[in-house]
């Protein structure tokens, strides 16, 4: 059998035996790589220069190979062209997105130094698995360095129409990019249809059902979501409800009803307009007041990128307002908190919580929602609210869904969620369960490597 090469910026630690590890596309794949498996990507180490050559360490039998960046690389690539341009121009934020000709330059030669350091650890019949929107040129470089192989791509968050991509200087050389591999994959057939009307516009191909005809070649592109492992993450959650930690977080409760939101503090997340819905419940349904407090957990990311600063602060100073407003003595209604949460501690607290709020305002697909429900006890099941602009609702009808932008709208489906009958969870989880325990993990990785070998 070929062997699968892995490629991504961000490339777990091994993992220690039994141990859980952080962040759903390394949690996806690594229920999945197998012995043999080589994954390589940056080491997240910034020296003063980029490295040539890859650092190896082995785990359970799969090489883990990396790579530091120089400090120019990394502003360039990371912190300009990755995350100042194509990630707000993909999650539709023309107004936050950044362009640079020398960041796209280095975006260009980052890919390049990957495929270099790459390069010479591969055999001609590994079948290479490149993930997300810092690598897009990582396919034509590989070709343009003699590797005949299949290569594929999986996109993790939206795509967008052609309106809006041609907002960014080199739509064009993108797109192109992009039909340099055999297969690219989506989180949702929309963001599929998007890339499908994008490659006609900028890239001069053909379109042909859901292939693109390049000269003599074909790439395929697929809509495959991606899943959590259900039943492991359910496990760690039952296990969880009975620790010390837990029971912390039920004493502090004191009987009443936790709301739980959790995710990177990304501007994309929706954190201020969820902070507006939630102080609206407060106002509009005073019966609600004391009866239920919001576990924030909005993990500080990319701290280097300066809206990430800009929205930090805007954080800061809403919780404050809000619970300055709003707090009695013994009563606080929003916990807000910027350290990060161990997986297994956070599988209890959805667990016990009685709404799960995940309202992105854009989201390739949230799999903290998958994770919260798969968390639940189906015999006393917390309520889902779901921005319907998040990857996931495609799959979750059952979900409360919102629009986020309106906080009504939010302070709505959290009174509603709050006033549930216990026969209405129920009957809404079951359905939301089928769907977490049916597209899972191990099916989105087998259905992307099936295409990728067809
Ligand atoms: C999103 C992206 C991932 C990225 C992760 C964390 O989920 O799709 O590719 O690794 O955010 O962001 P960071 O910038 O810390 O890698």
């Amino acid at each position: 059998m070929a062997r699968l090469v892995i490629v991504s910026n961000r490339v777990p630690p091994p993992r220690a035996r039994g141990a859980a590890s952080a962040g759903g596309l390394a949690v996806a794949l690594q229920s999945f790589v197998a012995p043999g498996t080589l994954w390589f990507g940056w080491s997240g180490r910034v020296h003063e220069r980029t490295s040539e050559k890859p650092r190896l360490v082995e785990g359970h039998g799969v090489t883990y190979a990396t790579i530091d960046l120089g400090a120019e690389d990394y502003d360039r690539f990371y912190v300009g062209f990755a995350n100042s341009s194509l990630w707000p121009l993909l999650h539709f934020r023309l107004g936050l997105m950044r362009y640079r000709r020398e960041d796209f330059e280095g975006y260009l030669a980052v890919n390049a130094a990957f495929a270099d350091a790459l390069v010479p650890m591969l055999r001609p019949d590994d079948v290479i698995w490149v993930h997300d929107y810092h690598l897009i040129p990582l396919a034509a470089a590989l070709r343009a360095r003699g590797f005949a192989g299949r290569i594929g791509f999986f996109l993790h968050i939206p795509f967008v129409p052609p309106s809006v991509l041609e907002a960014l200087p080199p739509a064009r050389e993108v797109l192109q990019a992009l039909c340099a591999y055999d297969v690219v994959g989506f989180q949702t057939r929309t963001h599929l249809a998007d890339f499908l009307d994008c490659a006609h516009r900028f890239s001069g191909f053909a379109v042909d059902g859901d292939e693109v005809v390049t000269d003599g070649r074909r790439v395929r592109a697929i809509a495959d979501p991606i899943g959590i492992d259900a039943a492991g993450f359910a496990r760690s959650a039952a296990r969880s409800t009975g620790t010390a930690y837990i029971q912390r977080m039920k004493d502090s409760l004191a009987g009443r009803a936790l709301a739980i939101s959790a995710e990177r503090l990304d501007y994309s997340k929706g954190l201020p307009n969820r902070f507006e819905g939630f102080a609206r419940l407060l106002d509009r349904f005073p019966q609600q007041q004391r009866r239920v407090s919001l576990l924030q957990i909005a993990a500080r990311s990319r701290e280097d990128v300066e809206e990430y600063q800009t929205l930090r602060r805007e954080l800061d100073r809403l919780a404050g307002d809000i619970n300055g407003r709003f707090s009695q003595f013994d009563w606080v209604p929003l916990r807000y908190m910027t350290q990060t949460v161990e997986r297994t501690k956070l599988a209890g607290l959805f667990r016990i919580a009685r709404i799960g709020l995940v309202t992105p305002l854009r989201d390739g697909m949230n799999l903290v929602a998958k994770e919260f429900v798969a968390a639940q006890d189906p015999a006393d099941p917390g309520v889902l609210i779901l921005s319907r602009f998040a990857g996931a609702a495609e799959e979750f009808s059952e979900a409360l869904m919102v629009n986020p932008y309106d906080p009504d709208q939010i302070a709505e489906a959290m009174n509603a969620a709050l006033e549930m009958s216990l026969e209405e969870r129920q009957a809404r989880h079951a359905a939301l369960r089928r769907a977490v325990f049916e597209v899972t993990a191990a099916r989105y990785c087998n259905v992307f490597v099936d295409a990728l070998a067809a």
